[in-house]
Formats: C-alpha cells, structure tokens, sequence
C-alpha cells in the first residue's frame, strides 16, 4: 500500500508541532542561549552533550555522531518507524486529521502539489500586502491613517516591531498594486484583500483607509490581516478582518505568537488578551509574553498551541458581563489541560491599552502583578450571585464552583480546590467530592462522547510499536489493548480488573500504563472521566495505538465480551508468570547456598502450581 501524504498535511504537522516540544517529550533537554537547546544524544553514548536543537530552524543535529534533521526524522531514528508512520504519529499528538485518499494516484498528488502551490502564493501575497501596508504608512506622516496612529501613541519602534500599516483610501489602490506585482484577481479574492459585492459583483479593497495590523502564524508567516477604523464614530465596523483562507484560521491563530513564545518559556506564563491594541500595550509594558486570540472567543485549539510553550496562563479580559464570560469559558477549555490559571482584573471599562496610556508600564505591571488565581476569581463571581445565608444557596453555589473544578485533570490539583471550597463555605471536603462525584456521573453520557483530536482509525499507521514492545509477544500487546478498550466503555470491567491483575502485571508501555491508570481511576469511582484523564497520557506518549484506543467505541457483543476478557486475563497471567519464573530461575543459576536455593525452588514450585487469585 502507498501510504504517501500530501505535502500540505506534511507542512500543517510541520507549522504546529515545535521540535524542542517534540524531543522533551523523549529526553531531558537544556536551554543553551541563542534559541539553541541540548542534550544527551539519545542515539549514541556521551557524557558531555552534544546532540544541539536550534530552534529557528527546527532542526536537531549530534555533533558527535552526526546524526540530525527534522521532527520527521526524529520520530523515525527514536520510534524506528519509516516516514509516513512518524507523520501518523505527530498527525496525532497536534490534531491534524489526515484525510483518506490515494495519494499514489498521480491525479491526486498533482492536486495536492496545486494546493500545495495555492498556499505558498497567499503567504507571499500577504507578505507583499503588509510590506506595502507598513511603508505606506512610514512615508506618509500626512495621512489620517499616520496622525491615528499618533494620536494612540505608538511610537514608530513599536509600529515597526509589529509591522503596522496604513491601507490606503482608495476603492482600488490595493486590487491595482496586487495586480502589477502579478498577482491574479482570483488569488486576491481568495485573500480577501478585494471581495466582491454581493449584488453587482463590482470588485473592491476590502481594507480602506484603516490602521493595519499584519497576522501572523507560529511562524512569522502574514496569513491575514486586521484592520482598524481610525474614525472615532464609525459608519462601519470598527474592525474589518481577512476571512478564514486555506492559510488563515482564526480558531488556530494567537496574535503575535512568534514575538511571545520565547518570553512564553522563559517566563513559564503567558498573557491572553482580548485584542491587538492590548497585546501592543503589553508587549510596550514588557510583557512581551502576551498574545490575544483572533476576533473571536479563546478556542480549545489556541490553548494547545500554548500548551507547548507554557503551563501557565493569564487571562486578561475585559470586566464587563462579556469579559468575565469569555472567561469562564476559558477556564472550560484550559483546565483540563492541566494550565495554572491566574486572572488579571481591570478596573470596570479599562483594558491594557488604557490603563498603559494612563498610568504606562508601572501602571500595568501593578495590575499584572496582582492577578488572582482562579478559585479566588471563580469565587468572587459565583458566591455574589447565591444566597449564602440559606443552605439549598449554598449548595447551588458549591455546584456551580465544582463544575470548574471538576475540570482540572490533575487530582492533586483537583483536591487542593475542593479543600478550598469546602474551607470558603465551611463543608466538609468530603461532602464536595461527593457532590463532585455525583456530578462525573450523571454526566457520563457526556463525558463518553469525549474524543481526543486524533487521526481517524483508517489512517493509522500498522507498524508504530516503540522498540520496547517490539520485546514483547504480540498477544500480551493485543490483550491489554483489549482490555483498555473494554474497560474504558464498561466500567464493571474496570473494576473487575482491579481485582483480577496486580499492577505489576501490567506493562509499562502507553497501553499498559493507560490500563494501569484506568483501574485505579475506578477505584477512585473517577471511571466516567477516564479519557479526559488518559489524554493526557496519550499526549506525552504520542502512542498512536493508544490514541485510536481512546477514539474507540468498540463495544464487544455481549456475549463476546466475557469469552474476550477472560482470554485477555489469562494471556497477562501467563506472561506474567513465566516473567516470574524466569527471574526466579536467574536466581537459581546464581545461587551459592544451598538455602538460597533451596528457598528458590520452594518459589519455583509455588509459581508452577495453579495460581491461586494474585492480589
Ligand atoms: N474585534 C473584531 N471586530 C470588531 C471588534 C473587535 O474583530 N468589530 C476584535 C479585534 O481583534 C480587536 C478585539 O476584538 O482587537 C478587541 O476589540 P475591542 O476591545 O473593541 O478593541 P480594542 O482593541 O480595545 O480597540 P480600541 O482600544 O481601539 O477600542
Ligand atoms: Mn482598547
């Protein structure tokens, strides 16, 4: 079978997966200024390291064996696996999906290299477009757009440092402009520097007479632009945005991200703010660790993408009735990814912008500093809108706080929450977990239905085994991956499991782990939760078996299941027995005493007769 992969999946797993997050997964890693990392090559003994990762250009490179390359080729000297099964199992760690197709049929793969070609040519169509954006607006203080500029303060550094623009104000100076650099109508419109009117499908520039702020990806490439109104009362919108293109979604783009990610991980945080003008105001008050979504609400997308850099966020939201939503919607989205959060508040009707203008960096820095942490947030919004004077109050608030909390993934974490709450409102700890408890399950159904991103069952690849179980026999592999799946849909399973295997019988590959994990989660009555839980897993392990397992509904008919789960069972004792006696035999062969070994064939033969239940 030809498993080759359009190049344009090649490229999106190459612009979301960073290589220092891709190798730290596998080996410990140093920072060795000048955006270099190292480490101990992992592909040869050493002592002093010098296997080195560059971060600018995404490359590893050993330069005492000379091994190097890319994250491609990283996953396949670690994994021992061929090309398209490492892009299969970073296709699943960033969520790209990798669509079915035959990419073998030249049909296809000329397509893909056509739009391979299309996104190639929009990034330097909006390359050229914030180019021309930012000397228009440099060489002409006169125009509106400049004295706008001006009169926000900006100074020219910092316009330049963020590529600002001014779009002219002309219904057709940016269609002319694209077309003498040669680009085509069509590749403007796909671009949405002209559109077209509905009606008379006259063609226009979208971008007339406003302040332009250039989009970046996590790369620094321009794949689109926002642009501000410099009217004061505007007829129009206040901003006007590219639309979504092949190189351009919103749900996945973080302004200013590739000027924030190194402060990011230096910092061990990083800011989100609400829009351009209060990242700039951060960046100017050094908080150069800021990046804001685009346009639209904080995606579950976006807080990946800073999973990479940072464990920590500050969520730094306007404190209208819309800001304090967006921001409980972000602690839904952050907290099962595990993220410290903190909440920046602002006095009502500022943003980072104005309190920058009126009070500058220490100003800022006060209220950045003086961020709370979550709980205390969550409190302070919940607790004012129950009457904690009567106890049915009381509870209806104590249900709305463990709806967030119930979220964190970590338990230690979790536990420490539900110590606060149950310390706020004066309950017994236990009373809120048991609430919490009851909550996990009567949203099971809910939690079931759970996926992780992860590439679709087809397009996995068939040969990802780490070189660890390459060791062991194909049927104990196979029948923990049984296990887990039937465990993970039926939680009698789980528990049945608990009794039936000791831990230590359990592999410690992805898999066995996951089965591990899974069994103590339902002793701890956290079955209805375990995806959420094992993602986690699944992420640092980047298994792809291990993900298909938890993309899985596999239910096993009834009758099947009992017959596959006792065989599953058995297979694992047996291997576990025969580990047992081997080890026990070593000893043996070692023994100088006729004690010691007298000792071990009394172990030998215990091992030999039936087992009775191993607990
Ligand atoms: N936004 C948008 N479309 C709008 C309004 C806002 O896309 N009609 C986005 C922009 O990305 C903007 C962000 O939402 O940066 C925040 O909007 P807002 O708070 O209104 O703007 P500010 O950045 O505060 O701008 P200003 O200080 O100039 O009012
Ligand atoms: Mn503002």
């Amino acid at each position: 079978m030809n498993r080759a992969i359009p190049e344009e999946i090649v490229n999106e797993i190459r612009s979301r997966c960073d290589i220092t997050d891709v190798i730290r997964a596998y080996i410990p890693i140093k920072k060795a200024g000048g955006g270099s990392w190292k480490a101990l090559c992992p592909f040869h003994q050493e002592k002093t390291p010098s296997f080195t990762i560059t971060e600018q250009h995404q490359r590893y490179h050993c330069f005492g064996c000379g091994k190097g390359g890319d994250i491609f080729s990283f996953i396949m000297e670690w994994e021992r696996v061929d090309f398209p099964n490492a892009i299969h199992l970073l296709a699943a760690k960033c969520g790209v999906i990798i669509p079915e197709g035959n990419y073998s049929n030249p049909e296809e793969k000329k397509l893909a290299k056509v739009r391979a070609n299309r996104r190639e040519r929009l990034y330097s169509l909006n390359e050229t477009f914030a180019k021309w954006y930012a000397e228009l607006l440099k060489s002409q203080p006169e125009t509106p757009v400049a004295q706008y500029l001006a009169f926000r303060n900006i100074p020219a550094d910092i316009a330049e440092r963020f590529q600002l623009g001014a779009a002219p104000d002309s219904w057709d100076a940016s269609l002319q402009h694209g077309k003498k650099l040669g680009f085509s109508e069509d590749e403007l419109l796909e671009s949405g520097i002209i559109l077209a009117n509905a009606e008379t499908n006259k063609i226009y520039d979208r971008f007339r007479n406003r302040l332009v702020f250039p989009i970046w990806n996590e790369q620094g490439r321009v794949v689109g632009f926002s642009a501000r109104t410099i009217e004061a009362n505007p007829q129009g919108a206040k901003y006007v945005n590219s639309p979504e293109t092949p190189v351009f979604k919103k749900g996945n783009i973080l302004y200013a991200l590739p000027l924030a990610r190194q402060e990011m991980q230096a910092k061990k945080s990083a800011i989100i703010c609400e829009g351009q003008l209060d990242v700039i105001a951060m960046h100017r008050a050094g908080f150069t660790n800021a990046v804001a979504p685009q346009g639209t609400a904080f995606t579950d997308e976006q807080a990946r993408i800073l999973k990479r850099y940072t464990d920590c966020l500050f969520l730094a939201f306007d404190s209208d009735s819309a800001g304090v939503k967006a921001t409980l919607r972000a602690f839904e989205i952050t907290l099962p990814l595990n993220f410290e959060l903190k909440i920046i508040k602002f006095p009502a009707g500022e943003d980072p912008d104005g309190i920058f203008k009126k009070s500058g960096k220490e100003g800022l820095a006060e209220v950045v500093n003086s961020a709370m942490d979550f709980l205390d947030f969550l409190g302070q919004v919940v607790l004012e809108k129950h009457d904690l004077n009567t106890p049915f109050g009381k509870s209806r608030a104590i249900a709305e706080l463990i709806q967030y909390v119930r979220k964190i993934s970590k338990p230690i974490v979790r536990e420490l929450y539900v110590q606060r709450i149950s310390a706020l409102l004066s309950v017994r700890p236990e009373t809120v977990f048991a609430e919490l408890n009851k909550l996990n399950s009567e949203e099971k159904n809910k939690f079931n239905n759970y996926r992780p991103p992860a590439a679709p069952e087809t397009s996995q690849p068939e040969n990802n085994v780490t070189p660890r179980q390459n060791n062991l026999p194909q049927n104990l592999i196979h029948a923990e991956e049984t296990l887990l799946k039937l465990a993970l849909n039926q939680e009698e399973i789980a528990t049945r499991l608990s009794a039936e295997l000791p831990p230590e019988s359990i592999t410690d590959t992805p898999v066995g782990k996951a089965l591990n994990e899974l069994i103590n989660l339902s002793l701890n009555g956290e079955w209805s939760s375990a995806r959420i839980h094992l993602s986690e897993l699944e992420r640092n392990s980047q298994n792809a078996k291990l993900s298909m397992i938890l993309s899985s509904e596999d239910k096993f008919p009834g009758d099947k299941t009992e017959k596959a789960f006792l065989e599953c069972i058995a297979s694992i004792r047996l291997h576990y027995l025969t580990n047992q006696k081997n080890e026990v035999m070593a000893q043996l062969r070692m023994a100088q005493t006729t004690e010691e070994k007298q000792e071990l064939m009394k172990q030998l033969q215990a091992l030999s007769t039936p087992t009775p239940r191993q607990n």
